[in-house]
């Protein structure tokens, strides 16, 4: 057993230092006196006296043994110097310091943070909550650290990510400059960014499915063909590929020239062309025939048999025709195409006619039908043959530049096809850091993009073609240095992608129950912390290990929510069950259900 050379709140002594942690055994009397004051608890910290500084260790483990009064293990964070605070160790403590108790002092130290102050405007930093072991004491995030680096927000369903979430989007927008992106799954966000009539806050643009307009023709080829390909007939997949290409660098032609690229365009150059010509050219090929012995094609009517063969494919670009079946010369179907391309038309009808596709199919009739859009855009009346500028009134909503400012756009996509959700955020948030690379360095403009449910679309397995996984983990591993970073928000850590995972230089980490992600999180965070992960079951709502650059320690966290909450509040089961229902219910969301429309939002 350890000698007692007790000063008034010493804990214990150091038996063992490896690297940055610690081994204290315990004072005789700690299990008495200490286990009142609850001193020494996980994730409280400890002061080891080393010379004129006080070296600051996190508790990360308690144990009794047999033969001492019991151990307890620390992790060094950082030490207090001439009353300041700094992260990282310059004077290791030795075998045979004296552990304290933190004192009043310490906790000022700590917390008092030169650069804090309770908004982005008047600070670096922002006030997220309050430290879950002394409520005395205020939590700030510095903003530098916390979206520069990336964050995640992780924690079961109802731990208070949303909330989170909220809190610090409402903080940082309070900043005039501030420019974030959020895809809202759920639509819960508008609630929390607009006042009680439902009218959004004047700094912020959302965007449901009525006023969202992202056009095809800034998909790449393989976006295009992930959502027209036939894949059901194997035989015929190639068939469909090499018709696509061609058809692509045929109906861009137009936009290259009026933009002067027709030298350096290709499938993937985000240049406007018609999917009606598209569809057009496609049900031509699919039935097109030539006259024996030529190259021309063999169309019913003969004076287009004898056209030359660009004035024919300028009709077949543009016109639904009719072939010869057969004459006794014989009339050759097309090699590649004929009878093959079906499957193909088939996937592009069905999409063009599905109300839901409208803002990604018929972007330009979708966005004459936004109040929102031709508000802001009045051009997009206009007749046009080529909608290429489209992406300059895209970019300006969705980066808020916008009279007046705005500085956050909310994307929800509650009512987008569930298929193309993926889809959507891949090329949205490409665009975003395209044009952020492509900006000159010093006129970018950070931008902050919000992913909530990540997991869904931000997989971590391989096998599954994901558009946003390659678009996120893009703007993980190389958005620093474009002033582009992601939070990403997730309830299964475990099946999110490890690469954005792990670039995640800063985590507020809420209850979390499931063994693997805990597991998971262990693993992406360093070992030190394991004990604390092991704590995140018994988190209430709202209660979060803050870890990371943007905080001087971990800090068992306490978040304000924000004044208005996002709409995620649990369904009240017994409150609705009290309820009756009016007659007409039922008739009214069959006739919504009918017309694909959505009842009012929350
Ligand atoms: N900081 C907080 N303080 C107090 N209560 C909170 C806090 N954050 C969230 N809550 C409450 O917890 C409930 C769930 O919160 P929230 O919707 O933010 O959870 P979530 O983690 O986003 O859940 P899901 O995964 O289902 O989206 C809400 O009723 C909310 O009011
Ligand atoms: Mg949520």
């Amino acid at each position: 057993m350890i000698q007692e050379t007790k000063t008034e709140r010493q804990i214990g002594q150091i038996i063992s230092v490896q690297g940055d942690q610690v081994r204290v055994a315990l004072m005789a009397d700690y299990l008495e006196s200490g286990r009142k004051d609850r001193l020494g608890q996980i994730a409280s910290f400890l002061v080891v006296p080393v010379g004129e500084a006080r070296v600051i260790g996190l508790v990360t483990g308690l144990e009794v043994t047999e033969s001492q009064a019991g151990t307890m293990n620390l992790h060094l964070i950082g030490q207090i110097s001439q009353g300041r605070f700094y992260r990282g160790v310059h004077q290791y403590p030795m075998i045979g310091d004296a552990v304290m108790a933190g004192e009043a002092q310490d906790l000022d130290a700590i917390f008092d943070r030169p650069d804090a102050g309770e908004t982005l405007l008047t600070s670096s930093s922002f006030m997220l909550g309050r430290f879950a072991l002394n409520t005395d004491y205020k939590v700030f995030l510095n903003g530098r650290q916390f979206f520069s680096r990336h964050a995640a927000v992780l924690g079961n369903s109802g731990a208070g990510k949303s909330c989170t979430v909220a809190k610090i989007i409402g903080e940082s927008i309070k900043h005039p400059n501030t420019q974030m992106i959020m895809f809202d799954l759920h639509g819960e966000y508008r609630k929390a960014f607009s006042n009680e009539n439902g009218q959004m806050d004047s700094n912020v643009t959302y965007l449901d499915e009525n006023d969202l307009v992202v056009p095809y023709w800034l998909l790449r080829y393989q976006e295009l063909d992930s959502l027209f390909i036939d894949r059901s007939d194997p035989t015929i997949i190639a068939n469909q590929v090499s018709f696509f290409k061609e058809a692509l660098i045929k109906l861009k032609k137009n936009s290259a020239k009026n933009l002067e690229l027709l030298t350096t365009y290709n499938v993937d150059t985000p240049i406007y062309f018609s999917l009606d010509h598209f569809l057009t050219y496609a049900q031509n090929m699919n039935q097109a025939r030539f006259v024996i012995n030529t190259d021309r094609y063999a169309f019913s009517r003969t004076a287009l048999r004898n056209l030359s063969l660009p004035e024919q494919e300028e009709i077949l670009l543009t016109q639904k025709s009719q072939f010869n079946q057969g004459n006794p010369q014989g009339e050759i179907p097309h090699a590649l195409y004929f009878q093959k391309l079906t499957g193909l038309i088939d996937q592009i009808e069905h999409k063009y006619n599905d109300k839901r596709y409208d803002f990604l199919l018929h972007p330009v009739e979708h966005a004459k039908k936004s109040k929102l859009f031709s508000g802001l855009f009045p051009q997009i009346m206009e007749e046009r043959t080529d909608w290429s500028e489209m992406i300059v009134w895209l970019i300006k909503m969705l980066t808020g530049d916008l009279e007046p400012r705005k500085n956050l756009t909310i994307v929800d996509l509650s009512g987008i096809p569930f298929d193309i959700i993926d889809l959507t955020i891949g090329l949205i948030t490409r665009l975003i850091f395209d044009y952020n690379f492509y900006t000159p360095v010093n006129f970018r403009r950070p931008i902050v993009m919000v992913f909530e449910e990540a997991h869904t679309y931000i997989p971590d397995n391989e096998i599954k073609n994901s558009f946003a996984r390659v678009s996120v983990e893009r703007v993980a591993k190389e958005g620093r240095k474009y002033g582009v970073s992601a939070i990403v928000v997730s309830q299964r850590p475990s099946e999110l992608s490890r690469t954005v995972l792990s670039q995640c230089n800063n985590m507020i980490v809420l209850r979390m129950n499931n063994p693997e992600d805990q597991h998971y999180i262990t693993k992406v965070v360093s070992d030190q912390f394991a004990n604390l992960i092991q704590m995140l079951p018994i988190l209430s709502p709202g209660e979060a290990f803050v870890l990371g650059d943007s905080v001087p320690m971990p800090l068992r966290t306490l978040i304000t929510p924000p004044e208005r909450r996002p709409a995620s509040n649990n369904v009240d089961f017994v409150e609705a069950w009290s309820k009756s229902q009016p007659p007409e219910l039922l008739d009214q969301t069959i006739g919504r259900w009918l017309k694909q429309e959505r009842p009012q939002k929350e």
